[in-house]
């Protein structure tokens, strides 16, 4: 059976982007694959967070992953933090990572150029690498992932190849290549800001009109679909380049519904933005309460603790295997004794 391995910051509460994007593929692949589904408060902590509320939302991200449908029987949810080979094993990806090569990467870049170089802790410029030491610990064959992390995917495989080329032998390779898993842009690749259409919806977003939460009430995604930026055309149709907002909402119908984009233009062709924002957002609010009810039960639940603690040592059996393996290639420690 191939494996995947994916995962969620704990920078804030998941939302429909991080929810059409990534985990409505987890549900689907944990039937088929080896599934190992981390929550990677290692890489919230490269941006500052408070300390009591990145634990609350680990915990919640945590009952998020299962109230959506994420089957501890199938898949191994754990927290990247209590697995400590995921940083023992970014130490030797980032000894073996040309900077340069972290230094174009666009997350950086952007918020480099933002907030300047005194600006950005050091963790923003070596994450890639950690992220990296996340995917081939569980020796993933497959990435599923939002379009934004493309790039660090193929940072992935060119470590990868570069390792196996470096310490590997010709019939026998270190580590897996993994291949990325991205949904289509009209199928929720990247789910765009509700006021800024041209940028990524996102949970750390300033302006919380931007996006909708996995925990919005109803009443408040209602709202937020209401106000959301579309043109004055008033017409119904899907043309990301030019009608960026409704193309959105499009794409939101659909990533939701379960229905295609032609279907619902076609449906819609005689509504106003108004009727359309409505109803859409009854699809959003029925896809959301049903989780949002299994959430809360899950949150306080002894069973949520129990999950993360087996997840954690199912899932640091398979990482320190890798780990070894890569400490033996670069000659880290004394040669292992058989006990
Ligand atoms: N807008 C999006 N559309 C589709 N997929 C998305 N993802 C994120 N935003 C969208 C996918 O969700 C997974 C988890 O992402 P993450 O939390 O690890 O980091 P991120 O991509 O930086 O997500 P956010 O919401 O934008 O977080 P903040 O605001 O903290 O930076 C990934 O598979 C991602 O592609």
């Amino acid at each position: 059976m191939q494996t995947i391995f994916s995962g969620i910051q704990p920078s804030g509460i998941p939302t429909i982007g991080n929810y059409i994007g990534a985990m409505k593929q987890f549900i689907t692949l944990q039937e088929n694959y080896q599934c190992f589904f981390c929550i990677v408060d290692e890489h919230a902590i490269t941006v500052p967070q408070d300390r009591l509320k990145l634990r609350q939302q680990t915990l919640q991200l945590a009952s998020l992953y299962l109230a959506v449908g994420l089957d501890p029987e199938r898949a191994t949810i754990f927290i990247q933090s209590e697995v400590p080979a995921h940083a023992e094993a970014a130490w030797i990806v980032q000894c073996n990572t040309p900077l340069g090569e972290l230094q174009r990467m666009t997350q950086f870049k952007d918020k480099s150029q933002k907030l300047g170089m005194e600006g950005v802790n050091a963790g923003l410029l070596t994450y890639p690498p950690l992220m990296v030491a996340d995917i081939i610990l569980y020796n993933s064959h497959l990435v599923p992932v939002g379009e934004d992390q493309k790039q660090h995917l193929e940072l992935t495989r060119d470590f990868v190849e570069r390792f196996n080329t470096r310490y590997g032998t010709v019939s026998q390779s270190i580590l897996t290549l993994p291949e990325v898993k991205i949904p289509q842009k009209d199928a929720g690749g990247r789910v765009m800001s509700l006021q800024e259409p041209t940028k990524k919806m996102s949970k750390s977003d300033g302006n919380s009109k931007g996006f909708i939460s996995m925990l919005d009430e109803p009443n408040v995604i209602r709202k937020k679909i209401r106000s959301a930026v579309t043109d004055s055309s008033g017409k119904i149709e899907y043309d990301p380049a030019n009608k960026p907002g409704i193309s959105n909402l499009l794409v939101i119908y659909s990533a939701m519904s379960g229905d295609s984009i032609p279907s619902i233009v076609e449906k819609h062709q005689d509504s106003g933005y108004a009727d359309f924002k409505n109803e859409l957002a009854e699809v959003v609010v029925s896809v959301l309460e049903p989780i949002q009810e299994r959430y809360n039960e899950l949150l306080v639940s002894e069973e949520l603790q129990t999950i993360l603690d087996e997840g954690a040592e199912k899932a640091k059996k398979v990482a320190n295997k890798t780990l070894q393996r890569m400490r033996n290639a670069v000659g880290l420690g004394r040669k292992p004794r058989r006990k």
